[in-house]
């Protein structure tokens, strides 16, 4: 709901209050975020006097700050008007608001730029979703060097603990916590992508845990280079500012044109447990794509990691069957299977079959997996290009680059320059030709190296290629949906580097992590669980085992169940017994399937402070849930844990059956007293249905 009352304006969800104000000199002001007070109390503060050593810009909430006058700290947009002038100089317009949206009017005073500050409720989800438009109302164009999507200002004089996911490569999603006294905090991507090693959002926090404390979050829906900063100073404010990164930016907004800045999608909650819950249901129901987003994702076979670049008919139908009889529904070819692929030196470009891997072509795989029972599935690559392959042999001038610079290959390939209208349109017909022409239900769209040499001569501002290369990827990905509404499609970036809320509006789902280790996966997921939707987490069962200690079967399946399940392993090389496993498992997962897709996530323990894992899917209806409990191996003698759930309805009584016990308790028992487990042993795991009586 959203109320206006003079120049305050009052944003409400469910169990929040969001507040801003003008005043009379047009200045934007942050009144309130937090829990709900009366509006009444609200009015816009007097701007105070300045002097030499303090500026009046500085001290103040904002919630948008373009720079100029005596502004010293940092600004959310800067732009370049035609005559060199650096300064930004708003007046307030007026504002508009229609159902859950608002929007709050600027222009410059001088200059032919206006500024539109948007705000969206989300009520159920306690969600509220920011953006801004700038328009260009002159005849020449408006260069920003900054372009910000919102500012946030927090409430309390104390600091803040900062909470991101950093990683690499193989270890994505890796929790930090920084508490931001003084200075700046700042995470940020320049490679292109939103990448593996920090995540575009802040969750600042307060004396918080799972279940309490004070928790302000933010994230930006954008795939590329992005920055999030937070600042603190000595009176104890802390603002923070998120988007497009102003690392190597240069944006020019032409005579009459307007521009969106990216989404950010914001919350304030008591602790991270209702953080977690707010955003997955927020971005089933108002982010993914429509096509699949109330879908139940399919179990799928990857043949990555047996076969690798070894596609044939031939192995892939015999993965297939095994698939098919352990109870995959979806099999996916990965890399391999296109120009002359036979390793990651060749091919990336030649989107058309192997003839000789495939010499009937890719229909004669397909039609045999259609006929085991499965949809198929396949592997593109589309922004990269090998050098060693047919496209870059007629099109050099294809990828960024400059004339005077050797090009770094990593993986042997470069990037495309899909800023071009015709390497978009050669991206998009080969895959539109690929979906066309055969019966492929899902696409795997990589991304396996950030950028370099990033020439475009073809742009009037190559410094847009950033965005622009961006946009480009998400219009192919919708023009390609529009038109085969039932494909859906995964980011995938090396594993987990491109899995940002801007990948969310337009990907089905993810991939999470090359890193299929089952250990590690616990502290992967649970990073990827903070803000990010389960049902879009692709967690496969794998044969490998980077943490160097080989799980069973049981714990692997244990840990991969709690996201979307895939399968990875070579299927060829598992025993009858490992295979009766596989299907005792994919069974069981698609009957709890739509509690881990679509149900309340209740972080009850944590791998890495309390050695053991115990998460718990809850449907909305609280009748039916789902306990995982996993350890690899707990110190001391674990005799007796508590394990106490969360989530139930205290009134309901509940069954379910514990090491071949069956017990019948009320939801507030089973919540306040638990029931006492002993957690020993190597791969420890249980899976424990509760059902309402
Ligand atoms: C990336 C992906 C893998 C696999 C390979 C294929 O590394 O993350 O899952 O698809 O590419 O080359």
């Amino acid at each position: 709901m959203i109320r206006c009352k003079n120049t305050i304006f009052v944003l409400e969800t469910q169990n929040t209050q969001y507040v801003l104000g003008v005043d009379k000199y047009g200045y934007n002001h942050h009144l309130h975020w937090g829990k709900k007070c009366d509006i009444n109390d609200f009015c816009t503060p007097q701007i105070g006097d300045q002097n030499s050593n303090h500026s009046m810009l500085d001290a103040f909430r904002q919630e948008y700050t373009p720079f100029g006058k005596t502004m010293y700290r940092g600004c959310a947009v800067k732009a370049e008007f035609f005559d060199g002038c650096r300064e930004i100089n708003l007046k307030y317009d007026g504002y508009a608001q229609k159902d859950d949206c608002l929007e709050l009017q600027f222009s410059d005073t001088v200059y032919p730029l206006a500024i539109t500050l948007h705000y969206q409720t989300y009520a159920d989800c306690d969600i509220i979703s920011r953006w801004v438009t700038v328009k260009n109302n002159g005849d020449t164009p408006i260069y920003f060097e900054k372009l910000c999507s919102a500012e946030f200002n927090l409430p309390s004089a104390n600091p803040y603990t900062f909470k991101n996911t950093n990683g690499a490569w193989g270890g994505e999603n890796i929790e930090t916590n920084t508490l931001l006294e003084g200075g700046a905090w700042v995470n940020e991507s320049r490679r292109g992508i939103s990448g593996h090693n920090q995540s575009p959002y802040f969750i600042a926090y307060q004396n918080a845990d799972e279940k309490s404390g004070d928790v302000y979050f933010a994230t930006l829906a954008y795939s590329g280079n992005f920055k999030v900063k937070a600042e603190r100073d000595l009176f104890g404010k802390t603002r923070i500012i998120l988007g497009m990164n102003d690392f190597d930016f240069r944006f020019q907004l032409n005579a009459g044109e307007t521009f969106d800045t990216p989404k950010v999608f914001c919350g304030y909650t008591q602790g991270f447990g209702e953080m977690s819950r707010q955003m997955h249901k927020f971005a089933v129901e108002n982010i993914l794509p429509k096509s699949h987003n109330d879908k139940l994702l399919p179990v799928l076979y990857n043949s990555w990691e047996a076969t690798e670049f070894d596609v044939n008919c031939e192995n892939q139908t015999a993965l297939a069957k095994i698939a098919a009889e352990i109870g995959v529904e979806l099999f996916v070819m990965d890399d391999g299977w296109f120009g002359k692929r036979n390793n990651d030196r060749a091919g990336l470009g030649d989107w058309f079959v192997n003839r000789e891997k495939f010499p009937n072509g890719l229909d004669a795989l397909i039609n045999q997996v259609n006929a085991l029972g499965m949809d198929f599935g396949i592997w593109v690559e589309p922004e990269m290009v090998n050098a060693d392959s047919d496209l870059f042999r007629a099109h050099p001038d294809w990828t960024y680059h400059y004339d005077t610079r050797e090009a770094c290959e990593l993986r042997n390939q470069r990037v495309l320059n899909m800023t071009r209208e015709d390497v978009q349109e050669y991206v998009f017909n080969c895959l539109h030709t690929l979906l066309s022409e055969h019966n492929i239900k899902y696409i795997k769209w990589d991304m396996n190296r950030p950028f370099s040499e990033t020439g475009a001569e073809n742009l009037e501002c190559p410094q847009m290629l950033w965005y622009l290369h961006t946009k480009a990827v998400y219009d192919i990905v919708d023009q390609l949906k529009a038109l085969h509404p039932d494909v859906a499609i995964e980011s995938c970036a090396s594993g987990g580097g491109r899995t940002d809320y801007g990948a969310l509006m337009h990907f089905d789902q993810v991939w999470t992590s090359d890193n299929t280790d089952a250990i590690d996966r616990m502290v992967i997921q649970k990073g990827y669980s903070l803000l990010k939707p389960i049902k879009t987490m692709r967690a496969w069962v794998t044969d490998i085992n980077w943490y160097n200690k080989p799980c069973t079967l049981d714990f692997r399946f244990n840990i991969a169940m709690q996201g979307a399940l895939g399968i990875g392993g070579n299927l060829t090389k598992y025993t009858e017994k490992d295979l009766e496993i596989c299907k005792k498992n994919i069974s069981l997962y698609k009957q709890i399937r739509p509690l881990v897709q679509f149900g309340k996530l209740y972080r009850n323990m944590d791998i890495d402070k309390d050695e053991i894992l115990f998460n718990q899917y809850v449907n909305a209806e609280k009748t039916e849930s789902v306990a995982f409990i996993a350890a690899n191996g707990t110190r001391f003698y674990k005799k007796s844990v508590p394990m106490r759930f969360s989530g139930l309805d205290e009134q309901k009584r509940y069954t379910l059956s514990i090491n071949g016990k069956t017990y019948e308790k009320s939801g507030a028992y089973l919540m306040n007293v638990g029931i006492d487990l002993e957690v020993r042993g190597a791969d420890y795991n249980r899976i424990i249905l509760i059902n309402q009586v």
